[in-house]
């Protein structure tokens, strides 16, 4: 945990900020989540927005904040015997509340009557969208509202108080992230070094949990490790790295206090990228470099997603892919055939951060709706930054099968792009390059360790493990 005063400075702003104004904050945190029994359950991990404001990592607390009278209450039960029996003892509530700078604790059973108490009088309560079941069970229990109604009555004023405050990065915070990308660096040298022909995509994956595992660490979402880099998000890993392939991964390690790492790089099996993969590998990093220098306070980063759209585009009407001219194409949503998702995201405690309160209100200005053209309806960040964002920027090339296809046989965009051409690469996979970084007062600096992703230095570490 951070120090209590952290915890209690950050309730503090909570309750100050010009809303919510009044009322109580009703903030959830997570339950254990069965496997397939109760006694079997996932490794637990905290709602990202109650240990913003508590820090706590124990399972089934609900946190009040009264936002009139600026007190916390900390809402748990006391461990009991058969808890010391089977999992050891664990320190008192009220001792877990002291280190969050919380005074007064209760019994989760009172929670219900208080909240009932308290609307009765007509005192507003805010809460947040549920993202699991479970918390909307415990609204209804709570709240006597039914599941599927809850969403109609979260509060916006808090959704917006908290996006205001999480995005926004305490040097603390920014350690934590740098901290994540020591781990994250060190799997991506490990997989890269290990990118051979003969080696299965599972040994990698493995070697690089192990190494998590090893410091205490976990991935902070599931990882992608496929020479199918075209499937955005490929969770399976049953292939075996060939000479000429790409592998794409995508991964991340969490920091002690469960901030996100992520970073994607791509290794070419066998140690050299064809001529072809350079051009498209080029292509992508020159992408991600201008959009890297792009970014600075009161950017929109959807306008950096364009720029890097534009790189792109004419890096490959060079290669012969796309045609005609670059800005026109990208206003006409052409490039997206082979970049079909968003530059980048905002990085925190989840690696999408705050993507549980609502993607537009994280994301998107007041004055800013969603495009709705293909690809760039995909941009989960499209804000003007601000210093202290941390962000990933992550521009890809892709040849997607079923997608050129369907494009081709529609004709879409003809005028741009060259199916033809665009025939020759299908069987490429996917590129993608993704770094974190942090928005300063007068630019940004990209987080942790350097990795390097040059043509040349990735060609100097393909592989070089299992030819030692
Ligand atoms: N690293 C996974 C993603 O950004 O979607
Ligand atoms: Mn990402």
């Amino acid at each position: 945990m951070f120090d209590a005063d952290t915890y209690r400075s950050r309730r503090r702003t909570l309750q100050q900020q010009e809303r919510p104004a009044s009322g109580l904050v009703l903030l959830l945190g997570n339950q254990p989540s069965p496997r397939n029994y109760a006694a079997n359950p996932h490794p637990f991990r905290q709602d990202s927005t109650f240990l913003y404001y508590f820090g706590l990592e124990r399972p089934n607390l609900c946190g009040l904040i009264d936002l009139d009278a600026g007190t916390s209450t900390l809402y748990g039960e006391q461990g009991t015997l058969e808890d010391v029996i089977w999992s050891g003892a664990s320190p008192s509530l009220q001792e877990e509340a002291t280190t969050a700078g919380v005074r007064s604790v209760a019994p989760l059973s009172d929670l219900a009557s208080t909240l009932t108490d308290a609307r009765s009088q007509g005192r507003p309560l805010h809460f947040l969208p549920p993202y699991r079941d479970a918390h909307r069970l415990r609204y209804e229990s709570l709240l006597g509202i039914r599941p599927d109604r809850v969403d109609a009555f979260v509060s916006e004023a808090l959704i917006r108080a908290v996006v205001r405050q999480r995005s926004v990065k305490s040097d603390a915070e920014v350690s934590q992230i740098e901290d994540a990308l020591e781990h994250t660096a060190g799997i991506h040298q490990y997989a890269q070094r290990h990118a051979a022909p003969g080696v299965p995509e599972q040994t990698i994956l493995g070697g690089m949990t192990g190494r998590l595992a090893e410091a205490n660490r976990s991935f902070a979402f599931t990882p992608t490790c496929s020479i199918h880099g075209e499937v955005l998000h490929n969770h399976s890993y049953p292939n075996t790295l060939a000479e000429g392939d790409l592998l794409l991964v995508d991964a991340g390690a969490n920091s002690p206090l469960h901030y996100a790492g992520d970073i994607t790089r791509v290794t070419p099996v066998g140690g050299s990228f064809t001529a072809r993969q350079a051009e498209i590998y080029e292509a992508v990093l020159a992408a991600q470099e201008d959009a890297l220098a792009a970014l600075a306070p009161d950017v929109p980063f959807i306008d950096i997603h364009r720029r890097a759209a534009h790189t792109l585009t004419e890096r490959l009407m060079e290669i012969g892919l796309m045609q005609g001219k670059a800005e026109a194409a990208v206003e006409a949503g052409a490039h997206a055939l082979f970049f079909p998702h968003g530059l980048g995201h905002m990085i925190g405690l989840d690696v999408h951060d705050m993507e549980s309160l609502g993607e537009d209100l994280v994301g998107y200005a007041d004055d800013q709706s969603r495009p709705d053209q293909f690809g760039l309806d995909a941009l989960r960040l499209a804000r003007p930054l601000r210093p202290g964002f941390v962000v990933s920027v992550e521009p890809g090339c892709y040849f997607i099968p079923p997608l050129i296809e369907r494009w081709q046989d529609e004709g879409r965009h003809e005028a741009f792009i060259n199916y033809d051409r665009v025939g020759d690469f299908l069987g490429f996979g996917g590129i993608r390059i993704e770094d974190d970084a942090l928005v300063t007062d007068d630019g940004s600096r990209v987080l942790g360790p350097d990795l390097p992703k040059s043509v040349q230095a990735v060609e100097a570490r393909a592989g070089t493990a299992a030819s030692a």
